[in-house]
């Protein structure tokens, strides 16, 4: 196995001490998971904090299982995982699909119920929505494109599973358009049937009747809460909506009459290819025709907690970067069943 692919095994707890409430004085800044140079076989995972002195990076653990430097692989094979990433970035490159990997990436993980124990029951990162009656959902109107993108990739590397897949071409896409670094594991199974695809309905509706009461219904279903709800919405800084695909939007703007990609759609933001904060000044501001703004994304400005969030996001992009990249590795795992257990981290 390579040396230059230095991955460690992230244990399962590592995800909820991130995201757990019971540290909310942890905030951190950045998170990396590497192997000691002096012994390869110790894994070290630090947490980079924001202090009074400045950044300061802190060893949380070196006690990581390192059972995936040499398990079996049922899930992907980390050297094709990393082969395949290099070509996710050339097909970004080529084609500026970053918006839709985006999508396809949420709309596989976004069906998962917390209230579901069996996998692949509770839906979820798994990989299901490569079949057809899931893709055939009316939310996921077009999606069929980006899996054309990237089923080649999946062709070439038969050994990375779709769900892992899925969630790389996701966060590779959003790394590349500006994005913090997104600290994601991988190692998901795929479900191996259109029988063990979720039911219809389960992401949420773009224009509910309470938009704020409607996007907790689906997300805390989801087990993500407030601070999340609005940090992800941020993702709509990327990105078109079509009304030929979700019925919202305007056929073309002038910042999408000419592409990049397929020319048309009604973008959120004016640089619909850059990841930054100006989603949450958008949406504030409602100032420009040509700009959109759903009625989920206004509620996030309406709505009295959601607004805390979405005020600060749009005064401070550095603090949306860090709650954006946290929320986004928790929207990434779930539902996902990992192999190994705790799944593996790619760096390099
Ligand atoms: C909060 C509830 C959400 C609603 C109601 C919603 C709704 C929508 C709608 C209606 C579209 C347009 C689709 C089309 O016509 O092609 C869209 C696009 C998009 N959504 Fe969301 N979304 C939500 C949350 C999210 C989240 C959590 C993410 C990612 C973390 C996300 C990422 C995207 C991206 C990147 C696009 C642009 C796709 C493209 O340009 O092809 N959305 N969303």
């Amino acid at each position: 196995m390579s040396k230059t692919l230095l991955f460690s095994s992230l244990v399962t707890s590592f995800s909820s001490f991130i995201h757990s409430e019971s540290h909310p004085s942890l905030s951190p800044v950045s998170v990396k998971c590497t192997l000691s140079s002096s012994s390869l076989r110790t894994p070290q995972l630090f947490i980079t904090r924001r202090t009074n002195e400045g950044l300061v990076p802190r060893l949380v653990s070196t006690s990581f299982s390192t059972r995936a430097l040499s398990a079996n692989f049922s899930a992907s094979d980390p050297s094709q995982l990393k082969s395949a990433n290099k070509d996710i970035l050339e097909l970004l490159k080529s084609t500026s699909c970053h918006p839709i990997f985006v999508r396809l990436g949420w709309h596989d993980s976004g069906t998962y119920d917390k209230n579901v124990e069996e996998w692949p029951l509770r839906g979820g990162a798994n990989g299901s929505l490569r079949f057809e009656i899931e893709l055939k959902h009316a939310a996921n109107a077009g999606l069929v494109n980006a899996l054309k993108l990237i089923q080649p990739i999946k062709d070439k590397y038969p050994n990375v599973t779709f769900a892992d897949l899925f969630q790389l071409a996701s966060a590779t896409a959003l790394e590349d358009a500006g994005a913090p670094k997104i600290p994601m594991r991988y190692g998901r199974i795929d479900v191996t049937g259109p029988e063990q695809c979720p039911d219809e309905g389960k992401l949420p509706d773009a224009g509910p009747p309470s938009p704020a009461e409607h996007l907790r219904h689906v997300f805390y279903r989801m087990g993500l809460n407030d601070k999340e709800i609005v940090a992800l919405s941020g993702a709509h800084t990327l990105g078109r909506s079509r009304p030929e695909r979700s019925g919202w939007g305007k056929p073309e703007t002038k910042y999408t009459r000419d592409g990049p990609g397929a020319p048309g759609g009604q973008s959120w933001t004016v640089q619909w290819l850059k990841f930054d904060n100006s989603y949450f000044k958008d949406i504030k501001e409602k100032k420009d025709e040509d700009l959109l703004v759903l009625p989920t994304d206004a509620a996030l400005f309406e709505d009295p907690s959601f607004k805390v969030y979405a005020e600060k996001y749009a005064e401070d992009q550095d603090a949306f970067f860090e709650d954006y990249s946290l929320a986004h590795a928790h929207l990434s795992d779930i539902g996902a069943k990992f192999d190994p257990p705790e799944g593996f981290c790619l760096s390099g």
